[in-house]
């Protein structure tokens, strides 16, 4: 299975950013920790920006060429509806990661303008969110082949 994993702004900080909240490991060590996790079949690629413009491209250049998108779309998150309408478009199984939990934290972060747009929201697993999705979307790729 081709999986995208997108990551958003601030990400890039990781390992740097409030560890407390993030966690230590940076987007590369959870990259690595993530691949040691998957079989070796399936094909994860990882993207992040800072830029809004970017994401939507990279959730365009998905049409066709991934089967599944994990996004973390940062801060975006909670405001961009072009992100939102741009999975709508795309129409490619997604799932929302966070690592923290927007739940309990700051009131803005509590809403999700993609949430409705994706299968599931992952949130204040940290890391492991990212693997649980991986799995989510490989387990709706069978259950849809057996159907
Ligand atoms: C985040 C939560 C967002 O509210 C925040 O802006 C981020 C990271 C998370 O992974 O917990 O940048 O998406």
């Amino acid at each position: 299975m081709n999986i995208k994993i997108i990551n958003g702004p601030n990400l890039n900080l990781l390992g740097e950013r409030d560890n407390a909240i993030y966690g230590k490991e940076t987007l590369n060590e959870i990259k690595d920790w993530l691949k040691d996790k998957v079989d070796s079949k399936q094909s994860v690629e990882w993207f992040q920006s800072n830029h809004e413009g970017e994401i939507i491209d990279e959730i365009h250049k998905s049409i066709n060429t991934c089967e599944g998108i994990i996004i973390n779309p940062g801060a975006f998150t909670h405001y961009s509806y072009a992100i939102r309408d741009a999975i709508e478009a795309a129409d490619i199984p997604t799932v929302e990661v966070h690592l923290s939990d927007i739940h309990n934290r700051e009131d803005f972060r509590k809403n999700s303008v993609i949430k409705d747009v994706c299968m599931d929201q992952i949130f204040g697993l940290g890391k492991t969110g990212y693997l649980n999705a991986v799995k989510m979307l490989i387990t709706y790729k069978s259950k849809k082949k057996n159907s």
